[in-house]
């Protein structure tokens, strides 16, 4: 809780620290790397060369400051989740909170200039380390979930079995733990992070990428799309490396698994939402499903470019012949006559999903996965015919939310 006088504080003061949420957060990254350049390796040099990890920290912070002041209509909950699954499949421990505190503080300082009065900072340094605290115990309850002792690391090695292509760009890479040890279990929808090093002694880099196949399985799948660089944008970092470096009798460093959303909630139908390579949770929800639940109903909807950048794409015969409620309904922007002969097991459309084509039953429970767009247009028409919005889950392969979540 908030002290009173600092919630009077923080309520007077929020309008102008949301106004400049992100350039009190661009402020603070400039701040901290310079203080400490080696954390360099451990954030998303990408997400801060296009801004995106700081307007997530900036919309993190308010929301929080709103949900303490009860100006906050929605729920902070499904923030902080989020946060300290990320934060925990980094590593971050309470150790590195007082630094990012410290530099949080001073860019509020040096943004706001003379509004920032000693009991304007006291307040704001308040709910920083309610916020903190917050996620602090959260991190270390995932830690002792996944079984990381208190200041062990959480990077283990796995030796890379299976290269396969998936379809244009897109690769899966089969992973066993390089010490022989056990594969540990984890939910439909969780990811692991990969940390790799970067060509030319630039340092590491660490990205995260949803288990493509079932939990159970004496392996690990990851399923990786090479992000090419369009209009003079760079390639991506990490997946070119996945894609250029990477061959069997390699080892990669893996996280344990985390993520707080899961691709098979509930127990009755189920209907899975993708685009693109935000396929991969839904690959593992199936896989799963035709292990341990093969009369559960279940709709795959998913789009794609066409049917060659279609990942999994061969995979889909099988699973249907496994899972007898399995409806599979297919949206190419390009559609060919050959289409329906690969996949016969499934109905193809030319164009973009409709949201008002998905089959829906009363209890049915929803999960999507794709770019952000996407996800926004077909949650909206699911909202609109009546799905309750806790029924909706959803993964963003990026920082941030869903607006209005
Ligand atoms: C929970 C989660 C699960 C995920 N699961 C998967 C998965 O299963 N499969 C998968 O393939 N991916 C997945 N991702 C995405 C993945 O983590 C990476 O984001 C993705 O592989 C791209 O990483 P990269 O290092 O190759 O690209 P990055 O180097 O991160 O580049 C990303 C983009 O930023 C652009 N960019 C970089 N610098 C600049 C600049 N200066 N100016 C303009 N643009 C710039 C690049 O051109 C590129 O388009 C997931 C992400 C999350 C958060
Ligand atoms: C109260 C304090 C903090 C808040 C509110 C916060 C908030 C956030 C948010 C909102 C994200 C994006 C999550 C997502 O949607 O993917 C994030 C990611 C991240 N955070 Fe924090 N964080 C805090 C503390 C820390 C600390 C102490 C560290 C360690 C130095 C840290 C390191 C990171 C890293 C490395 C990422 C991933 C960034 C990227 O890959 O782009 N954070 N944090």
């Amino acid at each position: 809780m908030l002290s009173e006088s600092s919630a009077a504080i923080v309520t007077a003061t929020l309008p102008v620290v949301r106004a400049h949420g992100e350039a009190i957060t661009g402020c603070f990254y400039q701040r901290m790397f310079a203080a400490h350049p080696e954390l360099l390796d451990l954030f998303n040099r990408s997400n801060q060369a296009t801004g995106q990890q700081k307007a997530a920290l900036a919309a993190a912070v308010v929301a929080y400051a709103e949900h303490l002041t009860g100006a906050g209509a929605a729920p902070c909950g499904p923030i902080l989740d989020r946060i300290a699954h990320k934060h925990a499949s980094l590593g971050i421990t309470a150790t590195s909170y007082p630094i990012v505190g410290r530099h949080l503080m001073a860019a509020i300082g040096e943004v706001l200039g003379d509004a920032v009065t000693a009991e304007v900072a006291a307040a704001w340094d308040e709910v920083y380390w309610l916020l903190a605290c917050e996620l602090i115990a959260r991190e270390a309850r995932l830690y002792t979930a996944a079984g990381v002792g208190e200041g062990a690391s959480i990077w283990r090695d796995w030796r890379v079995t299976e290269v396969t292509p998936e379809a244009t760009d897109v690769r899966s890479f089969t992973l066993v733990p390089a010490d022989g040890g056990p594969v540990p279990g984890f939910v439909p929808g969780q990811y692991v992070s990969v940390a790799v090093d970067l060509d030319g002694g630039l340092g590491q880099q660490i990205r995260q990428y949803s288990l493509s196949g079932a939990p159970g399985a004496d392996h690990w799948r990851i399923t990786v799309k090479r992000v090419r660089g369009a209009g003079g944008a760079p390639d991506g970092l990490v997946s070119t490396v996945l894609h250029e470096r990477v061959a069997v009798g390699d080892t990669l460093r893996l996280s344990p698994p985390f993520g707080e959303v899961s691709a098979v909630a509930g127990d009755g139908p189920l209907v899975l939402v993708s685009a693109g390579i935000g396929l991969t949770p839904a690959m593992s929800a199936l896989e799963h499903l035709a292990a341990t639940a093969p009369e559960r109903p279940v709709v795959l909807v998913h789009a794609d470019r066409d049917a060659a950048a279609h990942a999994h794409r061969d995979a889909l015969p099988g699973l249907y012949a496994k899972l007898p409620h399995l409806r599979l309904k297919l949206w190419y922007e390009e559609t060919t006559e050959d289409d329906g002969a690969a996949t016969p097991t499934a109905e193809v459309a030319r164009g973009r999903v409709d949201p008002e084509l998905i089959p829906l039953s009363p209890d049915t429970h929803v999960h999507l996965c794709g770019p952000l767009p996407f996800m926004n247009q077909i949650r909206g028409g699911l909202l609109r015919r009546g799905v309750p919005v806790e029924r909706i889950a959803y993964e963003v392969f990026g920082p941030g939310m869903l607006r209005g979540v």
